[in-house]
């Protein structure tokens, strides 16, 4: 496995560093308050159960899987709840854990979907975003955002290329030679 990646974006290290001091933000920025950390299946899993070991004020848990890609490492559009939250969030101040944001298709709509349920709040926390990428007329801004990477497809950390490589701990490039068969 490791030998298919290029190399190293984000160590473990910075990797670690900067989700504490996310954590950090959030736990400052929502004292007093108990938010739901709505996790994005499957690839904000790593990044979310760091994130929220590091956010030390009350908080629950809830998760929901979207399919935006199938295979490729280009975005389609579309956005389908594959599995949905399983409480409430009307009157809840939610903020939506995702993994990358690219096109910037999936969290628009998330947050829209989210918003129609009668959250009192939505905030977004990604721990990648690749601004290069926003899809024409998309004007996403991710409210807690760790790394700004540029436009390559990046794996590991949680993230895939056809469901590979998200055990990896760091955050890498694969050699281009693993998309010939494409
Ligand atoms: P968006 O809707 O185009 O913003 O796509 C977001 C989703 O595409 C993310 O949740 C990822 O699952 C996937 N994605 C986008 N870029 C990458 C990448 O570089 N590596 C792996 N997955 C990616
Ligand atoms: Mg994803």
């Amino acid at each position: 496995m490791k030998n298919d990646i290029a190399k190293i974006l984000i160590s473990e290290e910075q990797l670690k560093k900067r989700i504490r001091e996310m954590g950090a933000e959030i736990a400052r920025d929502y004292a007093g308050k108990t938010p739901t950390m709505v996790c994005i299946l499957k690839g904000a899993v790593m990044f979310y159960t760091d994130l929220l070991r590091n956010i030390p004020i009350p908080l629950t848990m809830d998760f929901m899987a979207v399919s935006s890609y199938g295979n490729k490492t280009k975005s389609s559009g579309e956005v389908e709840i594959r599995k949905d939250l399983s409480t409430s969030i009307e009157g809840k101040d939610v903020i939506i854990v995702e993994d990358i944001v690219d096109s910037g298709f999936t969290l628009s709509y998330l947050t829209r979907m989210l918003a129609s349920r009668g959250a009192a709040s939505i905030r977004l926390c990604t721990l990648l975003d690749k601004p290069a990428r926003r899809a024409p007329g998309i004007t996403l801004r991710s409210d807690y955002s760790g790394f700004v990477v540029g436009d390559e497809f990046v794996v590991g950390y949680g993230l895939d290329y056809a469901e590979l490589y998200r055990n990896l701990p760091y955050i890498g490039v694969l050699k281009p030679e693993v998309y010939s068969c494409e």
